[in-house]
């Protein structure tokens, strides 16, 4: 049976009257002040309204990292909602949260009478709000909790011929989906940072860019060989010069995929029934944003399902008013990349025991 029938879902929860704590993941963009992304809040309101249209008392808590207080957050929340809500402060004020500690949990659970984990995108931290408060509450996954699995679940067991592309950085936390792409993918691409390290483990020159040396003998073990591996043809290094991949000079950095690169994955996209991308193609916050536009302008035209997670390459997505051309925009960056690993996260076997 799929993990999505099998998680307790909130439509089966006897919510009347009742007060049920709302574990979001709001952990999102403030500036000035102000919530500069609502994506993930926007996200929550199917579990909230549906909350409130069955006469529930819901109180929210979410984290927030850098530590700072939830009152943007639940500002912009208010205005979605046209309502007040109740609203904790950042369970991540109190060192309790990170270390699981039970009298946490316990002080937390004290404000519902039952709990709705709808914070996919935090559901790979065994942390108190995640899955100690199962353990205390009857406990349920929200609606986007449920959805996010439903999709990814998708991408777990893959209709072929499927497509992966694997950007941004932190090659190391990238491995175990690697492993599982390498069964499951007819091609999986590598691009971003990420790639940058390949590049050097198959000997080409990178120049000034900076690679995970303790990376290197892995890849080069494990990962050269493999045909369903492809990385970046061509590349876009320091002034936004596009250089072949295998032609880097001296005092280049490399900062973006190339069109080549993008021509090459859209040759893939057009054959796959479904693409799954991870991370952006170049260094956006300096400028490098031209691969990951183009992959989205690709991607978002082709008639595959394509699916995309994190957080960086969503608000290119928006920027660019495309969020209507993608099958699915995941909340999770590095929870979908946890669970698509084996199906599993700490928020998700919390619920799955939690006694109702
Ligand atoms: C995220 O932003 O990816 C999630 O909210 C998890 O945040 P964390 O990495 O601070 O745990």
């Amino acid at each position: 049976m799929k993990l999505y029938h099998k998680l307790p879902s909130i439509k089966n929860a006897r919510v009347r009257g009742k007060r049920v704590l709302v574990r979001c993941d709001f952990n999102v963009p403030i500036t000035n002040g102000r919530v500069a992304d609502d994506f993930r809040i926007r996200a929550s309101l199917p579990t909230l309204i549906w909350l409130f249209k069955h006469k529930a008392h819901p109180v929210l808590i979410t984290h927030l990292d850098p530590i700072r207080s939830v009152k943007p957050v639940r500002a912009r929340l208010e205005q979605l909602l046209k309502r007040p809500v109740q609203f904790l402060e950042n369970v991540r004020f109190h060192k309790g949260e990170k270390t699981n500690s039970r009298r946490f949990a316990a002080y937390l659970a004290s404000f519902g009478d039952m709990y709705v984990n709808d914070a996919f995108s935090a559901s790979h931290r065994p942390h108190a709000s995640i899955i100690g408060i199962p353990q205390l509450l009857p406990s349920y996954a929200g609606f986007l909790f449920l959805k996010e699995i439903k999709i990814l679940e998708e991408a777990l067991y893959p209709p072929r011929p499927f497509l992966c592309i694997l950007g941004g950085m932190k090659l190391e936390t990238k491995l175990s989906v690697l492993e599982r792409f390498l069964k499951k993918a007819d091609h999986i691409v590598i691009v971003g940072a990420i790639a940058n390290t390949f590049l050097h483990a198959k000997g080409y020159l990178v120049g000034k860019t900076k690679v995970e040396k303790n990376m290197i003998s892995t890849i080069q073990q494990r990962y050269l060989k493999k045909k369903k591996i492809q990385l970046p043809i061509d590349v876009v290094v320091t002034k936004h010069v596009v250089r072949e991949a295998n032609s880097i000079k001296k005092n280049d950095m490399i900062f973006d995929a190339g069109p080549r690169t993008i021509q090459l994955i859209a040759l893939y996209a057009k054959k796959s029934k479904l693409v799954l991308w991870n991370g952006p193609l170049g260094l956006i916050e300096k400028g490098y944003v031209k691969g990951t536009e183009d992959l989205i302008r690709v991607l978002g035209a082709s008639k595959a399902r394509v699916v995309v997670g994190g957080g960086d390459t969503h608000a290119v997505i928006k920027r660019m008013k495309k969020e209507h051309q993608f099958y699915h925009i995941s909340t999770g960056g590095g929870a979908m990349l946890e669970f698509l690993e084996d199906g599993r996260m700490p928020g998700i076997d919390a619920l799955l025991k939690s006694k109702r």
